[in-house]
């Protein structure tokens, strides 16, 4: 009688588990579903979210975005003495005539303005007038600065915050109507440090209907969804102009929940304006073998039922505490949030991670995912359907963080290019690089740039930038281009349109300064496997023009929304086949005949590089037949086992894939972000 109860209860057991793996491979395969689709670029209707950033993540969006301007305030104190002037030009010997400009590290491109006053049979009209003033703009400010005419004055700036408001104050609070009046945002002048706190007392707005079917999935028939959800975020504020700041941490408890309809809590990163892998609390508490931040969960457990089982479930507690029959007393606990229900919210910086605590229980906790610091959480915001009744940040840094970019440059001679040896190079990997990027550049060097047939020459890697719209930038990145020897500055005042000239510029350099068999084209936050890129190169017959990386057949563009293509952009239906950005190589006949088409001033330019390249190379195709490779190990979206390349590779990842390169023997990825 009581066996039979007991395997009855057993039963019952394992069917729960059952239930519970079968809504864990249900939450994979949507999931899994959500990065086909954000692949694909469909738009995704139903992921709940605020509008604005439902649609961000999901779109095209323009790569070599800026992230953190490490330059805000303070400009460099480097002692110049430590720059050798002797670095070792990137350029080889017998070339250096043909630099008109003696430092030798600005691309050899030619640029005359008459080649682009072209009609605009080909649509590209707007990014030629675009192009010609960014060149001359470009040029301009790459003249004065190597005649040594723009001097900042470093040691003042970095002396007195130009404001009182970027003092900093060990513990700032705002009441509500501060809060409102701020515009929302708590400005955390110095960011966070270790132990850092900050407690939000607010409390959850009522549902209101919700129409807008990119914020609600509507089922069948139903023309609205009760909707209450808020947003808490960690931004950096210390950003380029014109940009959205990023979010290094983005909380968002959905009170009414989203597609499952069950209460979630949804915690991500936006890193370079692209959104990372969501973190979702559904009410389990996450796995024993899952990763745990400084040993708590990521996510803790609560009441997943619907209905209000609150009383009842503190009655069985009493009940079970006062029989003593179990020694292991289980405790639910509903959902932190509840409409219109005053909560305490703590969020703390911990060693590995960001922990979240609401009306003093552990709810949630999220590791450092970006190659942010603590100390560029500069900001915190609070919106949607939440009153904020008052928030209180302290145990702030007492210092100012030193954003400079000597803390990120390592100057050793260790890390500078090789010279370029009489030696044929086989492969030349052009790396494409906003000005600021001082720490991913800094991360590629000390990774895959280490690596033996780079550091050999046998393969050569350059980094090519633009000019930067802040003197600042540039002064600094002529300083690392003359100490790394490693940088090829195309002299344009860069711009997302017109990463386009950066690609031509790696043609030229690679095929003509280099003289290199083949001509990778990667972004700054590509981790790239050198040995593996050479041996799908080498695969294809040496007679043969080829074209290898993840190639998009029947690629249609974006009519809406925020990146959309006009049509007198692009007037076509689609795409030619084209190899994703972050990754492809060509053979040098195609790169120089790239080079040459557009000195002849026949090249058609689009602002999406990858694009353009598919265009061009479909263009020498009706001449020599090309041979299209395509390999999904060109990741795209992220990185894969056994990857030849990996995208979206923070400054922390790219060292940390390294050091697994080198341990191990089938390449794996760093999934920390
Ligand atoms: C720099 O050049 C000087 C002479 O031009 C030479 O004596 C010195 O060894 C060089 N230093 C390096 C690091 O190459
Ligand atoms: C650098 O190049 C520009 C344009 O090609 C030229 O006008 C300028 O004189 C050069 N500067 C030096 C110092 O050679
Ligand atoms: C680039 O190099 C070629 C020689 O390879 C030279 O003839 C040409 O003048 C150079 N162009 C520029 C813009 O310096
Ligand atoms: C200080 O900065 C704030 C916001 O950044 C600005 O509104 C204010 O005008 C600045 N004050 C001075 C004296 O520059
Ligand atoms: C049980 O829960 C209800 C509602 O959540 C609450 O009002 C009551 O005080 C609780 N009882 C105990 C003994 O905690
Ligand atoms: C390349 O040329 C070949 C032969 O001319 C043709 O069959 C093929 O479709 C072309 N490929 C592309 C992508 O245009």
């Amino acid at each position: 009688m009581k066996k039979s109860k007991l395997s009855k209860l057993d039963r019952f057991d394992t069917f729960f588990s059952l239930a519970k793996q079968r809504s864990v491979q249900i939450l994979f395969a949507v999931g899994f579903m959500y990065l086909v689709l954000v692949t694909l670029e469909i738009p995704f209707v139903f992921r709940t979210g605020f509008s604005t950033l439902s649609q961000e993540p999901l779109t095209r969006l323009p790569r070599l975005a800026s992230e953190v301007d490490i330059q805000e305030n303070e400009a460099p104190t480097r002692p110049l003495s430590s720059v050798s002037r002797n670095a070792s030009s990137p350029t080889r010997l017998q070339h250096q005539k043909q630099l008109r400009n003696q430092s030798g590290i600005v691309s050899n491109l030619s640029f005359d303005a008459k080649s682009f006053e072209q009609s605009a049979k080909d649509g590209s009209s707007e990014l030629h007038k675009s192009a010609k003033l960014a060149w001359e703009a470009g040029r301009k400010l790459w003249e004065e600065l190597e005649s040594g005419m723009v001097k900042i004055d470093s040691v003042n700036r970095l002396k007195k915050p130009k404001n009182e408001s970027e003092l900093c104050r060990p513990s700032v609070s705002l009441s509500e109507s501060e809060f409102l009046a701020h515009g929302q945002v708590m400005v955390l002048p110095c960011g966070l440090t270790l132990g850092s706190h900050i407690t939000v007392v607010g409390k959850p707005k009522a549902a209101h209907a919700e129409t807008n079917p990119r914020i609600a999935l509507l089922k069948d028939g139903e023309d609205s969804v009760m909707v209450s959800q808020f947003l808490m975020e960690l931004q950096g504020l210390k950003t380029v102009d014109g940009e959205d700041p990023p979010r290094i941490l983005h909380f968002n408890p959905r009170l009414k929940g989203d597609w499952s309809r069950k209460p979630v809590i949804e915690q991500n990163t936006c890193y370079r304006m692209q959104w990372g892998t969501p973190m979702r609390c559904e009410g389990w508490r996450s796995k024993a073998d899952d990763e745990t931040v400084d040993g708590q969960a990521k996510c803790e457990k609560w009441i997943r039922d619907d209905n209000d089982r609150s009383e009842e479930s503190n009655a069985t507690w009493w009940l079970k505490r006062l029989i003593g029959r179990t020694k292991k007393v289980t405790v639910d606990w509903p959902f932190p949030f509840t409409e219109g229900k005053l909560f305490v919210l703590t969020l703390r910086a911990g060693l590995e991670g960001y922990h979240v605590n609401a009306d003093g229980r552990h709810i949630t906790s999220f590791p450092y995912r970006t190659g942010y610091t603590v100390e560029d959480a500069t900001g915190l915001t609070l919106k949607g359907d939440i009153y904020v009744h008052s928030i209180f940040a302290a145990s702030l840094p007492t210092s100012h963080p030193s954003f400079a970019p000597q803390r990120h440059l390592e100057m050793s001679n260790r890390w500078k290019a090789s010279p370029l040896s009489e030696r044929p190079v086989d492969l030349f990997i052009g790396v494409l690089s906003a000005g600021n990027h001082f720490v991913e550049r800094m991360a590629v060097r000390k990774s895959w740039m280490q690596h033996k047939l780079v550091k050999s020459s046998n393969v050569v890697s350059r980094f090519f930038v633009a000019m930067h719209a802040r003197n600042e930038v540039n002064v600094e990145l002529k300083r690392e281009a003359d100490f790394f020897g490693d940088i090829v500055l195309v002299p344009y005042m860069d711009n997302y349109d017109l990463v386009v000239l950066k690609t031509i510029a790696i043609c030229e350099h690679g095929g003509r300064v280099v003289g290199a068999k083949y001509i990778m084209k990667c972004d700054d936050d590509t981790f790239v496997r050198v040995d593996a890129v050479i041996n799908e190169a080498k695969k294809v017959n040496e007679d043969r023009s080829f074209y290898i990386g993840n190639i998009n057949y029947y690629h249609k563009p974006l009519r809406s929304g925020k990146w959309a293509v006009t049509y007198e952009e692009w007037e076509e239906e689609a795409y030619p086949p084209y190899a994703n950005g972050p990754g492809y190589i060509l053979s040098s006949d195609i790169s120089h005949f790239i080079v040459s088409e557009f000195e002849k001033h026949n090249l058609r330019l689009f602002k999406m590089e990858d694009v353009s390249m598919g265009m061009w190379v479909e263009k020498f195709n009706r001449t020599k037949e090309v041979e299209y490779v395509h390999s999904l190990k060109f990741c795209q979206f992220g990185c894969i086992e056994d990857y030849y390349t990996a995208h979206y590779q923070s400054p922390r990842q790219m060292i940390c894939m390294w050091d697994k390169l080198l341990k191990q023997t089938t390449p794996q990825c760093c999934n920390m972000r």
